[in-house]
């Protein structure tokens, strides 16, 4: 016997890359249901050799379903998500909205497994922000070896990270370039994302940071120490997919780069490419279908006392959203529901 998994948002980004992955590893299922708006109703999504006609989420019933799966936003997430999880369907969730909540667990199933048990005051669990995902899978083992004190670390964020919309502006902008008749002016990103960079992602809050660099100093705490300080600054590059992070490291006690290297390669969910060498490391091109949580030019930051610094690239469409929410819709079978 296996779930009866709902997965709302199921023609986005992150939706497909959801039915994909719950194929790819064969997920437990004995039913899966395609949600999405009423604009999508009938639209088909691929689940491994099987086509889904998408349904309406806002008449969707979701009684008698195990789990959802939502990738909708936040707006869709506040009136939705109550729902399923009244009717006793377990949502795990991608948006922002229940991230910080004390009573909705926040999980990256390498780092804080144990969290899940808190799931049951909401019947939500919350997937943290795509940035800091991999961010905390590459801190935690180090962690736990040497004490991290504090951080910062600078994001190139991929344009697929703000939805279907922004893979399109991307594309539609630089092919606008070379056809200077069809200009098309920034819409969703705040100024030019074609053969530019923007240091702006979410919107601005009162000290002068951009929520989602607050949102990586919160959910780093909430998910691996609140003790840890953080500072980040986040950039929009002009990528379709895979977020890549420069990361400084202050520890407590010493630890060497060749130790970090070692702690690393022994680490869940990481996988460490790193030859001083031409192309001895990783680009998020190369991520791209990966699961992994690449780690490469991880070498000693001489300029403080035990600083290491490194380079983190992953798929943001899936460890830092579908990937993860699976790994805890696992996580939530193993330890809680127990069918399959
Ligand atoms: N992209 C990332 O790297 C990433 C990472 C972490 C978290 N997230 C979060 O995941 C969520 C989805 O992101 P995405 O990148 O997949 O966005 P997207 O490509 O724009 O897709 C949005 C999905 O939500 C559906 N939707 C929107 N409003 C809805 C409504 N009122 N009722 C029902 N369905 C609705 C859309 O359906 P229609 O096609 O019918 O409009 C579509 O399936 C967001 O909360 C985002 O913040 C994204």
């Amino acid at each position: 016997m296996g779930y009866r998994v709902v997965v709302a948002g199921a023609t986005g980004n992150v939706g497909r890359e959801m039915l994909n992955i719950l194929a790819e590893r064969q997920f437990p299922v004995d039913e899966v249901a395609a949600v999405a708006s009423r604009r999508s109703l009938g639209t088909e999504v691929s689940f491994g050799d099987k086509t889904l006609k998408t349904q309406d989420l806002d008449t969707f019933d979701f009684t008698g379903w195990d789990m959802a799966l939502f990738a909708v936003g936040s707006e869709a997430t506040k009136k939705y998500a109550p729902k399923a999880a009244k009717a006793g369907c377990v949502v795990i969730d991608n948006s922002s909205l229940y991230r910080y909540d004390p009573e909705v667990p926040l999980i990256v199933p390498e780092v804080n497994p144990q969290a899940i048990h808190g799931y049951a005051k909401k019947n939500i669990i919350a997937n943290p922000n795509c940035s800091t995902a991999q961010l905390v899978v590459a801190l935690k083992p180090l962690h736990d070896r040497a004490r991290i004190k504090r951080v910062v670390v600078s994001t190139y964020q991929s344009v697929s990270g703000a939805g279907k919309e922004g893979m399109d502006e991307l594309w539609d902008q630089t092919k606008s370039i070379y056809n200077p008749t069809s200009e098309v002016a920034p819409k969703k990103f705040t100024k030019q994302i074609a053969f530019n960079v923007i240091p702006h992602i979410d919107v601005f809050m009162e000290d002068g940071s951009t929520k989602e660099e607050w949102k990586m100093v919160v959910e780093t705490k909430k998910i691996v120490d609140p003790k840890i300080k953080l500072t980040a600054t986040c950039v929009r590059v002009p990528v379709f997919v895979g977020h890549a992070e420069a990361i400084n490291i202050e520890f407590e006690d010493h630890l060497d780069e060749d130790e970090a290297r070692d702690i690393l390669r022994e680490a869940p969910g990481v996988m460490v490419i790193d030859k001083r060498e031409d192309g001895g490391y990783v680009t998020p091109a190369e991520c791209v279908g990966d699961f992994a949580t690449f780690i490469s030019r991880i070498r000693q930051d001489s300029t403080i006392d035990n600083g290491l610094n490194l380079w983190c690239v992953s798929d943001n469409l899936r460890k830092g959203a579908a990937l993860n929410a699976i790994q805890i819709a696992e996580l939530l079978g193993r330890e809680v529901l127990k069918k399959g």
